[in-house]
């Protein structure tokens, strides 16, 4: 495997909505960022991915761009934009932006042109069909419910969204679509982005011509999924972009893919892949239901270790994998995987040290280092976001109570998420002086990155001493290269692993309340980290407190 310059960084996400608010609208923004750097390079953050800020009627929280080159007025200005670019890199910093070119926004002048002539060049930029009376082209569902078609306004036609209706599919067979979207890319690159996170990109390649596929739900549609199962050759279209843009510019790029098959791991992240890095949501989708939120199976300690060394075991030193424990698009990591009941410092820092031991790129999501948890709703009406609203409803189908099912998307919920920053335990939790557009995890007098930076014994703190062993020269060689082999893997509720390199590290956690005893296989030398004080030993014999993790030195 070819080193990279990225390698060995320690990236975060912002969800600038929800960061903070520099002019009291109640609307995270650019400035707001800029007034943070300090902080995040304080934490040691090397990289940092904004979810979008450019122009955007905000129907799916900026993942609907109206406008390519411009920022939304309520995020800033390019002026902004350019400013934090540079500021980020006085503090070594720097920015990936979001990409999200499997749709745009309705309100798109592309999207515009193409309703007023669907038959001329912009009708070609978009997957138009006539529209039949009674009937649909397919019968494939979109992933915010419904179906993915909709009347093209003032046409006889419809247009293909497999998202929301206010994102309709860009057609990318259409080599002028690329061509804009290269040009695009190009464009921000030159501004000095560092790269991009690359959003949606496995829809870009639809099967066809297009047909339906089996019905899943009473409602007689079926999963987006069956189509993409079927859609050959994305990587003609990723392979192009990748050399038209980011290579040139050695740029990082991480993509947001579900459903690689094994054998196409070297395509997408090995030497020259499409992409430098992707996402493992190994995790995140364990468990899930094609009939929706609310037949999830739970995920359990076993369960979720399983996933990450089957993860690791999949990509082992072909590429490099982006581990998370959280982003924009669920609940919080630490309300997720922990136990219920059991969500608690010691906890919450043990799946860290899980999570950012694994070989990989670690991504922090905002409010990850300080521990913030998943949100309270006591009604549907205090939700924002536009999937839980149709989770709900498809639960309400099921026959389930209104209680039950608020009571089961909200353990999805992405306004989980994207609950305002939690920065003191002031009004607002200090992220504005105004109102603020979705409302504040009540937690936030005890959790807050004001106290929390006070204590030495934080998770906030904890996170702080993972990121700076990631970058200690004695340890660096062996995180961020060493192999990753599980020991103990049959062992109930415990994970652990070695990284092997230079240096041979054990990183282990109870996964839960209860003490359990492990047996070094030889003696170590250091300890590099402990959630605990002290550590329980006789004789080679460890007995770990509840959620205690250590990283030891072998
Ligand atoms: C990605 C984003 C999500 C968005 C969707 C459509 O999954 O992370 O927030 O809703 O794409 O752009
Ligand atoms: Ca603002």
């Amino acid at each position: 495997m070819n080193r990279k310059w990225w390698h060995d960084k320690v990236a975060y996400q912002i969800y600038p909505k929800s960061f903070y608010d520099s002019n009291g609208d109640g609307i995270g923004d650019i400035p707001g960022i800029i007034s943070k750097l300090d902080y995040l390079a304080d934490l040691g953050i090397d990289i940092l991915w904004l979810s979008p800020c450019y122009r955007s009627p905000l129907a799916d929280q900026g993942y609907d761009i109206s406008d390519y080159y411009n920022i939304d007025p309520r995020f800033g200005t390019m002026e902004d934009m350019e400013r934090l670019i540079a500021e980020a890199k006085k503090r070594g910093i720097c920015i990936l932006m979001d990409l999200v070119v499997n749709h745009c926004s309705d309100e798109h002048e592309w999207f515009k042109k193409a309703c007023e002539d669907p038959e001329g060049k912009y009708g070609k930029y978009f997957y138009l069909r006539d529209k039949k009376e009674g009937e649909l082209p397919t019968n494939w569902r979109s992933y915010f419910g419904g179906s993915v078609w909709e009347d093209l306004p003032g046409t006889d036609k419809q247009y293909l969204h497999v998202f929301h209706k206010k994102q309709p599919d860009l057609n990318w067979e259409n080599p002028e679509v690329r061509e804009e979207v290269y040009r695009n890319i190009n464009w921000w690159l030159d501004k000095g982005l560092g790269g991009f996170r690359i959003d949606a990109i496995i829809n870009i390649k639809k099967a066809l011509p297009f047909h339906d596929y089996e019905p899943d739900r009473e409602d007689g549609l079926c999963s987006i999924h069956a189509m993409l199962e079927e859609a050959k050759g994305i990587g003609v279209f990723l392979g192009e972009m990748r050399d038209r843009t980011f290579k040139k510019y050695d740029a990082f790029s991480v993509g947001e893919v579900f459903n690689e098959k094994p054998e196409e791991i070297p395509d997408f992240i090995g030497d020259d892949g499409y992409f430098s890095s992707m996402f493992d949501f190994n995790e995140a989708i364990f468990g899930r239901s094609e009939k929706g939120w609310y037949d999830a199976a739970p995920i359990m300690p076993d369960d979720y270790k399983r996933c990450c060394f089957a993860a690791q075991e999949k990509v082992k030193d072909i590429g490099f994998l982006s581990n998370i424990i959280e982003n924009h698009d669920g609940s919080r990591g630490v309300s997720y995987y922990i136990p219920e009941g059991d969500c608690c410092d010691e906890s919450k820092k043990m799946l860290a040290a899980l999570n950012f031991m694994l070989r990989g790129l670690p991504f922090i999501y905002q409010g990850q280092e300080l521990g913030m948890e998943n949100v309270p709703f006591a009604s549907i009406d205090e939700v924002d976001d536009i999937s839980t609203l149709d989770e709900y409803k498809v639960a309400l189908e099921a026959g389930l109570s209104p209680e039950d099912a608020l009571k089961a998307v909200s353990k999805f919920s992405r306004d989980n998420a994207r609950t305002p920053m939690q920065w003191t335990d002031g009004a607002n939790a200090g992220f504005t002086k105004g109102t603020p557009w979705l409302k504040v995890n009540p937690n936030y007098h005890t959790i807050n990155a004001a106290a929390q930076m006070e204590d030495e014994d934080s998770v906030y703190a904890f996170y702080k001493r993972l990121i700076a062993l990631r970058k200690d020269p004695l340890y660096k060689e062996t995180i961020v290269y060493g192999a990753l082999e599980p020991v103990w893997e049959e062992r109930h509720n415990l994970m652990a692993y070695y990284r092997k390199g230079e240096r041979t590290l054990l990183v282990v956690g109870n996964y839960q309340r209860e003490p359990q005893e492990i047996e070094l296989p030889a003696m170590y030398k250091r300890v590099l980290l402990n959630n605990y004080k002290d550590i329980a030993e006789e004789t080679g014999i460890i007995k770990l407190q509840g959620y205690q993790v250590l990283v030891l030195e072998l």
